[in-house]
């Protein structure tokens, strides 16, 4: 078997497609979305995704406000940041990305964000939300990208199995309460690091979403024949042929493909997926706040 692409550009064209028509709607009266990125520290990956996410921002017409501070920033200044976001009435986004600096509790920070505005769906609010079964509020991006492609690509994932390999507040968690919310209706096990046999577990999968940030870890040994494998991992491994000395590689091995029947490609899976649904959130966050204004 070769397995299907799970193709998240394609996917997340699709997501772009239908958000400029919304986008369009919002500026005929008179609101431009505007998110606000904030990114502290220099760590190279996080700039590249805070890049993306600003360029894709442009692209479709969404205002960005792009705040980078040095590591040895004080946490007091990121909180007045924060403070200063939400009291601005039009700022309907803000995202501080993670991780931050080893000084500094990410969690305090998120805690600070209005709900209202955060596009990421950490504030516990929001992530409190999904736990009630509520899916119609803000949705962490990554796990909400994953349900998208899944629905582009029409898996089944009523009363199947599903195996999450991660436990992140991020991704992990959130990936396991949307694959078993109603609607969804899967059957779902979190593998962690502490799992005793992790390889046994998923070979009992009919969808695997692997979330460990662990290059090539998921091999074919993994997983059953047919299965469903989204690998969520972007890990920089060496790589001497390359020019730049080294390429990204995912959780998932590429010889899972002989075995699975869909699997999403890394880079081109769930990365533009991710921040697709980064500017759906930001659009809602926009139309919701207009529609409060509008409110007599
Ligand atoms: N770091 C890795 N993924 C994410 C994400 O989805 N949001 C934020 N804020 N930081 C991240």
């Amino acid at each position: 078997m070769s397995a299907q692409r799970l193709d998240g550009k394609a996917c997340a064209g699709e997501v772009e497609a239908e958000l400029a028509g919304r986008i369009a709607v919002l500026r005929e009266r008179g609101v431009e979305p505007h998110l606000a990125v904030i990114i502290v520290g220099d760590d190279p990956a996080s700039h590249v995704y805070v890049n993306s996410k600003v360029k894709t921002c442009a692209r479709l017409g969404i205002r960005s406000t792009h705040i980078s501070l040095p590591t040895n920033t004080e946490e007091a200044v990121v909180r007045e940041h924060i403070l200063s976001l939400n009291a601005q009435d039009d700022l309907h986004g803000i995202l501080v990305q993670s991780p931050l600096p080893k000084h500094m509790d990410e969690e305090a920070l998120t805690d600070l964000i209005n709900p209202s505005k955060d596009v990421d769906g950490f504030h516990p609010q929001n992530l409190g939300r999904l736990v009630q079964g509520r899916t119609d509020g803000m949705l962490p991006c990554t796990p909400s990208g994953v349900m998208r492609m899944l629905r582009w690509a029409r898996v089944d994932l009523e009363g199947k199995r599903a195996v999450v390999l991660g436990r992140s507040r991020i991704v992990g968690m959130p990936a396991a309460l949307l694959l078993a919310a109603k609607g969804a209706d899967a059957t779902v096990t979190v593998v962690h690091s502490r799992t005793g046999d992790a390889e046994s577990i998923c070979q009992e999968a009919d969808i695997v979403v692997a979330a460990v940030g662990r290059p090539n870890m998921v091999t074919a040994s993994w997983i059953k024949p047919g299965a469903v494998v989204v690998d969520v991992g972007i890990n920089r491994v060496e790589d001497d042929s390359r020019e730049r000395g080294w390429r990204l590689a995912g959780d998932v091995d590429p010889n899972v493909g002989e075995k699975a029947a869909w699997l999403s490609p890394v880079p081109g899976g769930v990365g533009p997926m991710t921040i697709a649904m980064l500017m759906e959130n930001t659009v809602r966050a926009a139309e919701i706040a207009l529609t409060a204004d509008e409110k007599p």
